[in-house]
């Protein structure tokens, strides 16, 4: 049996090219002592991912130069030598951008794909929705009546952070780039205000004109101009979540808040998030998101395509925008 498998080649400057990556063939081994071999059909792709090809540790170490791409992904075991893993179980884990992922039996989560298809435990019940849930949640603390902002509307973590924002009574706005993300967002989540950035010349006037009494909540997925632009507008006590700063992550000068003393006139407060400091509480917010789910309170988009050759293309689609809803490679299973 043959993997093919992604492997970092270069580190990237801006925008990661075909070019920082090899792709491979390599022979499958027998699984040794504790090991588990795992048919990867469905690969997540993630912002995060851009920054892991960085030389250096964040909250994780960034990848080694020859080594395989990390990503979160999901398949069925099919060769176990450990003692908790039989063959047909279906895992989630860090398990690569490979089509076939030999990985310490310690480090996978079962899933249960009678209740929900595989695919959604990298999205909805993942990481991404673990990180919508308790960042808005825990660092959030929305009330009903508040109205909460959030950047990066449409994609996987922004449009689930108001979706349950809705769910607690709160009003919700997004900013998104592109006509047909601003209408699913108005038209079929049903928010209260959307500003799409990409044909809005004055994004602070625009804030305020839709936004009058300012904002409780900032949820904040993109930074640069976007964050600039929410600080103009913020309600008193308001709670600024830093999630992610996408339109940071290709640059080598990191463009700051500029109009960072507004959170000091407001009284303000601003946090940031790593989902991986929740992983142990999951099973409450996946018990909540499952029911929402379940009660059509939320709509759950996805963005799949079918092939593991498209990997690096579709890296840069989350800096193009060229995305709505989850991101994920699908690995045809013959
Ligand atoms: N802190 C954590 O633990 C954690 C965990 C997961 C994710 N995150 C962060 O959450 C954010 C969203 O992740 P996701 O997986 O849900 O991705 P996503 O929102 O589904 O996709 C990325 C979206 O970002 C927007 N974008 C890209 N470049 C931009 C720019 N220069 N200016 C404005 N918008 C830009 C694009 O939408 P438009 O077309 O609207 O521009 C794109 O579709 C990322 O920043 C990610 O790093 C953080």
């Amino acid at each position: 049996m043959w993997n093919t498998r992604y492997v970092l080649d270069s580190r990237p400057i801006g925008l990661a090219t075909e070019a920082n990556f090899r792709r491979e063939e390599v022979s499958l081994r027998e699984p040794g002592e504790g090991e588990v071999l795992v048919r990867v059909h469905y690969i997540s792709v993630d912002p995060a991912m851009r920054g892991w090809m960085n030389e250096g540790t964040t909250y994780v170490p960034g990848v080694e130069l020859g080594a395989v791409m990390r990503a979160f992904a999901a398949g069925e075991i099919i060769d176990s030598r450990h003692p908790n893993w039989k063959v047909g179980q279906m895992v989630t884990g860090l398990l690569g951008v490979q089509t076939y992922a030999m990985i310490n039996g310690e480090y996978l989560t079962e899933v249960d794909i009678n209740s929900a298809p595989l695919s959604w435990y990298l999205g909805v019940l993942g990481m991404p929705g673990l990180t919508a849930y308790f960042g808005l949640l825990d660092k959030g603390n929305p009330k009903p009546g508040e109205t909460v902002l959030v950047s990066g509307a449409a994609g996987m973590v922004g449009s689930l952070v108001g979706q349950i924002a809705r769910i607690k009574g709160c009003r919700v706005a997004g900013i998104a780039g592109g006509d047909d993300k601003c209408a699913f967002l108005k038209n079929e989540l049903k928010w209260d205000v959307v500003i799409n950035y990409k044909s809005t010349s004055d994004l602070p006037a625009a804030l305020k004109e839709h936004l009058p009494d300012g904002i409780n909540i900032f949820f904040d997925n993109v930074g640069g101009n976007i964050l600039d632009a929410a600080l103009t507008n913020l309600g008193r006590g308001c709670r600024i979540i830093i999630c992610g700063a996408i339109s940071q992550y290709n640059n080598k000068t990191i463009q700051g808040p500029s109009n960072y003393m507004k959170i000091i006139t407001a009284r303000g407060t601003l946090t940031g998030i790593i989902v991986l400091d929740y992983f142990d509480k999951a099973a409450e917010a996946l018990n909540d998101l499952s029911g929402w789910l379940r009660e059509g309170k939320i709509i759950y988009k996805e963005h799949i395509i079918p092939s593991i050759d498209q990997f690096p293309f579709a890296l840069n689609l989350l800096f193009t925008g060229g995305n709505i809803g989850k991101l994920l490679l699908r690995i045809p299973i013959e």
